[in-house]
């Protein structure tokens, strides 16, 4: 079926980051205020003409802008999306009849992405290594990055030639960059049998290239000392694959956000831990209990926490939350809890949480629907939300990730700005 040409006026950005024309219609690359022209098919306009370009519009830092799938909105200013951002955690919160003081966002800078998952193809003579294209499965191939860090981009040749190795003729590789201490841990999908060939060119391939670790399909193949992560006070050997904030900038913002809400608390539980990114740096200045549904995460942390100085006590322990979370006499204990769940929030917790005595907590959300969801549950419950920051970790992208301090009415925790 053919579309029809139109022209349009853009009033809004969707959740995906697509200007929304009344239809609805979703153009990509376009703002709110721009008149479009193009073929409208399926309720979506592809290949936008921009007719009136608005002032928040800028030229995309990046060359692969058009094709590549993952700045979605590089072509807006900062300033635009910063509030845009903050606008969408608004409109969650009034969605469930909330509002909350919003103290700004701490945006990360260009380049500083710590983890990017390339997809790779080998090709007769070489290989072909990129992203997946806007909502396609083609491989658009990238020379260079605005988003990742210059150390991971710095290993696209490697990935080059470790594809021409290991990549089947027919099979595509995802090759996951990560940024650790000391070097690039890869871990690699997709590939042929880790036969012993196979094993000796690979182990051969990385030997002095700047990698700590290479893990096929799961397997570390090779490793050039400990894969350390440096979190607070502690260094923990990451997991391959494990769950790391996006940057360091705002892995930053996030556990000074956290400290600051939970001033003062002595035992504090961290719910959703994974490898201690807020145990760790909070183990300064209180006893932690971290759980976390990943035994491999805990042991990490555990470790982690064993070799630092100075540090509180922290237990671990392994617990599906979703369905075993912690019950209200096992919450009494603490004076505080960090939550930070994935995507689909913290629903069977936060009803704990709410019948249980606790006047404090600090919760981290990568998702607003979700988080204004279990807000609401907990103000229901005589919480009142002190305050929300909102950290962006993915620049260009629709995703918008908060941080809040929730403290129960009539507890000792008090308000306390930062
Ligand atoms: C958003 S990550 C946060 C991890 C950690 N707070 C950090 O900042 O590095 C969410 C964590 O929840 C864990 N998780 C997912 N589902 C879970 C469940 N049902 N019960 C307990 N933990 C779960 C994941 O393994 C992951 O480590």
């Amino acid at each position: 079926m053919s579309g029809e040409r139109r022209q349009l006026t853009i009033e809004r950005l969707g959740h995906q980051g697509d200007g929304v024309a009344p239809g609805p219609v979703f153009v990509p690359r376009s703002l709110p205020g721009e008149v479009v022209e193009g073929v409208v098919e399926a309720g979506r306009m592809a290949s936008p003409r921009i007719l009136t370009p608005v002032a928040e519009r800028v030229r995309p830092p990046c060359r692969h802008a058009k094709a590549c799938g993952g700045c979605v909105l590089q072509h807006a200013q900062d300033d635009f999306l910063a509030s845009w951002k903050v606008g969408v955690v608004e409109a969650a919160l009034k969605a469930q009849g909330l509002e909350a003081p919003i103290l700004g966002i701490s945006t990360s800078p260009p380049r500083s992405r710590r983890r990017a998952v390339l997809a790779a193809r080998r090709l007769k003579n070489g290989a072909q290594i990129g992203f997946h294209g806007l909502k396609s499965n083609t491989i658009i191939e990238i020379t260079d990055c605005h988003l990742i860090h210059p150390k991971l981009l710095a290993q696209l040749d490697l990935v080059g030639r470790l594809t021409q190795i290991g990549a089947s003729r027919k099979g595509r590789l995802a090759v996951t960059l990560t940024l650790l201490d000391g070097g690039v841990d890869i871990t690699v999908s997709g590939g042929r049998p880790l036969e012993r060939d196979l094993f000796a060119q690979l182990a051969k391939l990385v030997s002095g290239a700047g990698v700590v670790r290479l893990s096929w399909e799961g397997e570390p193949v090779v490793a050039f000392g400990a894969p350390l992560l440096s979190l607070g006070p502690a260094r923990v050997v990451l997991p391959p694959g494990a769950f790391l904030q996006a940057t360091r900038e705002g892995e930053a913002a996030l556990v000074a956000a956290i400290e600051q809400a939970l001033e003062g608390a002595g035992k504090v539980a961290d719910l959703f831990a994974g490898v201690g990114t807020f145990s760790l740096p909070l183990a300064k200045m209180a006893a932690i209990h971290a759980v976390e549904s990943q035994e491999n995460m805990l042991y990490a942390l555990q470790a982690g926490w064993r070799g630092a100085q100075g540090l509180k006590p922290v237990t671990i322990e392994a617990r599906d939350l979703f369905r075993r979370p912690l019950l209200p006499d096992e919450l009494a204990q603490f004076d505080a809890i960090v939550l930070d769940p994935p995507r689909a929030g913290a629903e069977a917790q936060v009803v704990e949480i709410a019948s249980s005595r606790v006047g404090l907590l600090a919760m981290v959300s990568c998702n607003p629907v979700t988080f204004a969801r279990d807000a609401r549950m907990l103000v229901e419950a005589g919480f009142t939300i002190d305050w929300l920051r909102v950290v962006d970790q993915f620049r260009w992208s629709p995703h918008v990730e908060l941080v809040a301090r929730f403290v129960r009415q009539g507890s000792k925790s008090g308000a306390k700005r930062i």
